[in-house]
């Protein structure tokens, strides 16, 4: 969700006030997957790098994510919609971190779609902490080195939970990836939008799945395997 603090600018208004609009428009995208059926949304709020930015622009962030936490609670919980958190909400302030709790087990019974917010995030350190918590667990003679694999890598890591990306977008302009979901999305569609996230429309999202449904996603195989539907190479699925 990148371009709040250019969207603001470029009206002569604070960055803060963009981030608030950012909020809306995350609103909006929410209710949008829900209803045309996306069962996993995630959303970038906040990276591990995020922490760099003026102190002023962080609180502001983590104002906002209160504010969300406490005034969407009761329509996501309506809406079906279970919240979930990838990344270290440990590292959040208190209170945010209390809110976003809240949100989470208030919302638990959610069925519909899963809102997963990824909060002071990086998908390399994800991955590095998969690591070491193998390395641990092997060390402690719970495993064997031989038997780490991606399944055992990918279940030691916060988005566990999750299946892999199909399809991500960046807003803002930039085509860069920066740090996020970099182990989910080996073989994800990339749509990089002009748009800044303040105006990411519904239409905006019904537009890029159908971008996407229009996509022929191969897994390595040549086309006429895909239209045979010959079984995809499934890492999880080796004989071992
Ligand atoms: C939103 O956009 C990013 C976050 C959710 C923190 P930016 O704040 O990066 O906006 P630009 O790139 O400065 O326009
Ligand atoms: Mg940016």
């Amino acid at each position: 969700m990148d371009g709040n603090g250019r969207w603001a600018s470029s009206r002569g208004l604070a960055r803060a006030e963009g981030h608030a609009e950012g909020a809306r428009a995350v609103r909006d995208a929410v209710e949008t997957a829900t209803r045309i059926g996306i069962p996993f949304l995630t959303l970038y709020a906040f990276s591990v790098a995020n922490w760099a930015r003026p102190r002023g622009e962080v609180e502001a962030l983590m104002r906002l994510l209160v504010d969300f936490a406490k005034s969407e609670r009761m329509e996501l919980r309506q809406n079906g919609i279970r919240v979930n958190v990838i990344g270290s909400l440990e590292d959040l302030p208190t209170v945010t971190r209390h809110a976003v709790e809240d949100l989470i087990t208030y919302t638990k019974d959610g069925e519909r779609m899963t809102l997963t917010l990824a909060l002071s995030y990086g998908g390399k350190k994800d991955i590095v902490e998969a690591a070491r918590t193998l390395a641990i667990k092997a060390r402690a003679g719970l495993l064997l080195p031989e038997e780490i694999d991606e399944r055992s890598l990918a279940l030691h890591m916060t988005t566990h939970a999750l299946p892999d990306v199909d399809l991500l977008i960046r807003t803002g302009g930039e085509s860069r990836v920066s740090d996020f979901l970099l182990f989910e999305s080996a073989y994800a569609e990339l749509l990089f939008l002009p748009i800044m996230w303040p105006d990411f429309r519904p239409q905006t999202l019904v537009d890029a799945v159908e971008h996407y449904g229009q996509k022929e996603r191969r897994f390595g195989m040549t086309s006429e395997q895909v239209a045979k539907n010959v079984q995809a190479f499934d890492p999880f699925d080796q004989p071992s």
